[in-house]
């Protein structure tokens, strides 16, 4: 009997980082109220020149390694992101172009910060038909570039960041237990970007502001717990798991507050959550990677760990999943 499993996770950011006192020399702001109200120290921002791709590529090759597998035996790249390199080709048509992962298919899943559970959720049911399949999933974004500096109440709380796994179906391994997916576009005014697709293209009289990242925080707030906590119990009762079963929980990483009342509501103590915001900020569909990836590397997830991932973004999206590590 083959499973579905995680082979290998990989992440990668760009070198420069801003921290808090940085942000407080170009914006009216302060390391306190940031710290408070978001948990964030630090972010990885990208310098001019370096691009999704850049990064893609470094956290699938750590990942492929680690699953021992060649770029060559990929048979799909799914990359969860809304800041590729171009508009077109898709961002994983670009990795798999610079891998060399020549008989692989490539496609881009826009979902925001849900990103790569969506993508997690795609590999799942392309291995349910196929379970020769080697699917590289990838979640992240270079978001800096839509972030208004002018803005306190969004630049500081993003970052740039990607993260990769491979899932293949094996007889052992972390095996993936349930992905669960959902959305409610009629919610989509509370996060998004206006400018570039259709509704507002760009003319030579575009304004640039609205490329920027528009954020009704507080209303995101609420529906983030809500249902995160919906999905992830959707995702439980899928993968026959109990709530108590659960030992380790890996969140989306956009407020240190949302993650504790997550943590709360599923009456877990804090050590039992990965937290990373503190140096990455929100990194949208590079939240979930990057924190598997260095919940991996840090030895936090451990044999026979039930591990839960759940996050929420704009479209609005959500999603959760389950893993026996
Ligand atoms: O990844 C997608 C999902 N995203 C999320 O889940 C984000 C969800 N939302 C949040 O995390 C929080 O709502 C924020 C961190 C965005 C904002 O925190 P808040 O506690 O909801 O603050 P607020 O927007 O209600 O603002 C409170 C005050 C305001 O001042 P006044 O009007 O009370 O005088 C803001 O102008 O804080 C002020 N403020 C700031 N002050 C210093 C807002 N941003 C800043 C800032 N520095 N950077």
């Amino acid at each position: 009997m083959k499973y579905n499993v995680i082979l290998g996770t990989g992440s990668s950011a760009p070198e420069n980082v801003v921290t808090n006192h940085d942000l407080e020399k170009i914006m009216d702001t302060s390391d306190e109220w940031i710290v408070q109200r978001t948990g964030i120290k630090s972010r990885h921002i990208a310098r001019p020149g370096e691009k999704f791709s850049d990064f893609a590529v470094a956290s699938a090759r750590t990942a492929l390694e680690r699953a021992g597998i060649a770029a060559s035996d990929l048979d799909l790249i799914i990359a969860g992101t809304m800041t590729a390199d171009y508009i077109m080709p898709s961002g994983a048509c670009s990795v798999q172009a610079i891998l060399g992962a020549d008989k692989a298919t490539g496609m881009d899943v826009c979902a925001a910060c849900s990103g790569f559970i969506y993508g997690l959720s795609i590999a799942d049911k392309y291995l349910k038909c196929d379970p020769d399949l080697h699917i590289l999933v990838i979640g992240g974004e270079i978001v800096s570039h839509h972030l208004d500096w002018d803005d306190r109440t969004t630049a500081v709380l993003f970052g740039d960041g990607v993260g990769a796994a491979v899932v293949g179906a094996r007889s052992e391994g972390h095996r993936l237990l349930a992905v669960e997916t959902g959305s409610n576009g009629n919610l989509g005014s509370l996060l998004y970007i206006q400018g570039g697709g259709s509704a507002t293209p760009i003319t030579k009289d575009f304004d640039i502001k609205d490329t920027y990242i528009q954020m009704k925080g507080r209303e995101i707030f609420k529906h983030a717990i809500k249902n995160m906590v919906d999905i992830s119990n959707r995702a439980l009762k899928n993968a026959g798991v109990s709530l108590d079963q659960v030992t380790k929980i890996i969140p989306h990483q956009a407020n240190i507050r949302i993650i504790e009342m997550l943590a709360h509501q599923f009456k877990k103590p804090m050590s039992e959550v990965f937290v990373n915001i503190d140096r990455y900020g929100n990194t949208s569909a590079g939240t979930i990677p990057i924190a598997f990836n260095e919940a991996v590397e840090a030895e936090f997830l451990q044999p026979g760990d039930i591990v839960l991932m759940t996050v929420f973004g704009g479209g609005l999206t959500w999603a959760a999943a389950v893993i026996e590590w």
